[in-house]
């Protein structure tokens, strides 16, 4: 799976979710994540986001390895939606996203 990570947070650019085939890539508070289940490892977005918060699992940045956890740990009560668009935003944040202080410009 991609993973997103911390320069997503409070950015949420947007520009990755019209590149997924599968539609896999959710909206939550601050930041977007990746089902780790649904994605098909493609390889669209990372290319897109202007931020350079998207990375293959393997390559993701030791500093951020956190945000692995967040990815996975974010749909742990909603399982698998199968699909971004019909669900929506969702009210919600990984506990470690939602800690994160604020990221300004
Ligand atoms: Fe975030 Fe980049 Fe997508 S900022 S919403 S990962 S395009
Ligand atoms: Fe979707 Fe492909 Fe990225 S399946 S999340 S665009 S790697």
């Amino acid at each position: 799976t991609y993973i997103i990570a911390e320069p997503c947070v409070d950015v949420l650019d947007k520009a990755c979710i019209e590149e997924c085939p599968v539609d896999c890539i959710y909206e939550g508070n601050r930041m977007l994540y990746i089902h780790p289940d649904e994605c098909v490892d493609c390889g669209a977005c990372e290319p897109v986001c202007p931020v350079e918060a998207i990375f293959y699992e393997d390559d993701v940045p030791d500093q951020w390895k956190n945000y692995t956890s967040a990815n996975y740990g974010f749909f742990e009560e909603l399982g698998s939606p199968g699909g971004a668009s019909k669900v929506g935003k969702i009210d919600k944040d990984d506990p470690f996203v939602a800690g994160q202080p604020p990221r300004g410009e």
